[in-house]
């Protein structure tokens, strides 16, 4: 295994190859056990090149264990983002004598040449594992699902809808996404598209379709939708629409663009399918803005921590909330810090609380009156990474602008902020601290932000300061152990 040349910046409890580009998440599915977690690799090369499937699984979505490269480009090109299920009653037919295949649908990305004056081209394919995953053999029928002339067409998703005994593939097409389905796989109907204007130049991709309940019980299906351009803080980022699939056609409630994660880095996120009783999310945690110029090496990008999304009620409607996947309770120690009924008209020192925690580090605060506060993060040659609520625009906010390494590209440096959706005087906020990341959740979960940054040295120093009166109801840091471990 080569090296780290940036030892700092591995992530402990994010996924991350030993080495190489790594973008999408792929063909989430849980089996026998294991998670797997594909995805959108280059396994030559520190930037974006002919595109791979690589492969980790692991037991707890914690501790990752990397295996060999389970899809490589061919004759029909290469090989973009796409989804997996068990077929469990072998509907497709490529399973054997009592073995349910697992089966891959993914894009078969041709580019394209100008000198011989060619259009790229995608179509969609299958690839079949008759050995949990391990190896793969592409299907010999491949394209399943040959391109209607448009140019953007790809990234299937999967499910299984039980009503109909159908499965269904959700496909990106650049301005909107077509719902097509199957009975076995391998041929397939269009049964309609979903549009709406976005008012960005955005290229529509990674779509996922799924059901949610909300505490009455009530079915809601949601579509994810990740688009390449005018996230709420620039570049690339995920919305969602919510509604009813009847089935054939999704109809939403409104028109509302509401963001998964207001944060710049989490993209083209999917949920895992063979997880029924939770919709168990991942993201890749970059943006095509910079993730080509993010100073890690031998190996770029990591993937988000695994969420579940819920579905809450909010004062303007139904939401999607994303919550840390319970798995990572397991992660958490003592707690190196705590405090109850805390008022806050002076900065207070945390730093006993981050060193114990060596950096990586879940903080918990329950917000008895919120007021604008401000977490900064500190090191000693004046790094500072800033964390905290605005009361005047009701917005919580990241601030990397001064967090350390910024200089790798123009449009990486910034302070983010998202709406605060939530309007109760109490509140509560989740930051999990990893080497070069953070994830917010306040509000239960209504608002989630993610964000890199790339220290110069580690942070020392951690002050929560409020002139505004923040009431907290207790406070508590935690170190998390480390996950990644391939
Ligand atoms: C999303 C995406 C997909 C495509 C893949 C290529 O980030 O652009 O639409 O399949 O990445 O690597």
């Amino acid at each position: 295994m080569a090296c780290d040349l940036t030892p700092q910046y591995r992530p402990a409890f994010h996924y991350t190859p030993a080495a190489n580009w790594m973008n999408d998440p792929n063909g989430l599915v849980f089996h026998q056990g294991r998670y797997h977690l594909f995805y959108q690799y280059h396994p030559d090369g520190p930037t974006w090149g002919p595109m791979h499937w690589g492969h980790a699984t692991s037991t707890d979505l914690l501790h990752w264990q990397e295996h060999p490269v389970a899809l490589a480009p061919d004759a029909l090109g290469m090989i973009f983002s796409g989804s997996a299920v068990v077929d469990h009653d072998n509907r497709s037919g490529l399973g054997a004598e009592g073995v349910a295949p697992l089966v891959a649908m993914f894009t078969h990305h041709r580019p394209a040449d100008a000198q011989a004056g060619v259009a790229s081209l995608e179509q969609q394919s299958l690839a079949v594992s008759l050995d949990d995953g391990r190896t793969w053999v592409k299907f010999e029928g491949n394209p399943v699902l040959p391109n209607p002339g448009l140019k953007d067409f790809r990234d299937p998703k999967l499910c299984w809808l039980a009503a109909r005994q159908r499965w269904l593939a959700v496909v990106a097409c650049g301005d909107c996404m077509r719902f097509y389905s199957s009975p076995d796989l391998k041929s397939w109907a269009l049964e309609s598209q979903f549009t709406h204007d976005l008012g960005s130049d955005g290229v529509w991709e990674c779509g996922d379709l799924f059901p949610l309940h909300d505490a009455a019980g009530a079915t809601w299906w949601v579509l994810l939708v990740s688009v390449t351009l005018g996230g709420p803080n620039g570049g690339s980022s995920t919305l969602y629409f919510i509604g009813d699939f009847d089935g054939h056609r999704f109809t939403p409630l409104d028109t509302q663009i509401r963001w998964l994660d207001f944060g710049p880095d989490n993209y083209a996120g999917v949920t895992w399918s063979g997880v029924d009783e939770r919709a168990l999310f991942i993201g890749w945690m970059s943006n095509w803005l910079y993730a080509a110029s993010v100073p890690t090496s031998p190996w770029r990008s990591a993937m988000t921590m695994p969420r579940e999304l819920q579905l809450r009620m909010s004062e303007d409607g139904p939401r999607v909330a994303s919550v840390p996947a319970r798995e990572l309770l397991s992660l958490q120690g003592p707690a190196t810090l705590a405090l109850r009924e805390v008022s806050l008209p002076l900065p207070l020192d945390l730093d006993a609380g981050l060193r114990a925690a060596v950096g990586v580090f879940v903080l918990r605060l329950e917000i008895d009156a919120l007021r604008s506060f401000s977490l900064s993060l500190g090191s000693p040659g004046g790094d500072e990474l800033l964390i905290g609520y605005d009361r005047d625009r009701t917005a919580w906010f990241i601030d990397r602008r001064r967090a350390g390494r910024v200089d790798f590209h123009p449009q990486f440096a910034g302070c983010h902020s998202a709406p605060r959706l939530a309007t109760a005087p109490q509140s509560d906020l989740q930051l999990y601290v990893d080497a070069t990341s953070v994830e917010l959740f306040a509000d239960d979960g209504l608002t989630a932000m993610t964000c890199l940054f790339f220290p110069r040295e580690p942070f020392a120093s951690m002050t929560l300061s409020s002139t505004d009166g923040l009431k907290l109801g207790a406070l508590a840091v935690h170190p998390l152990g480390a996950g990644r471990g391939s």
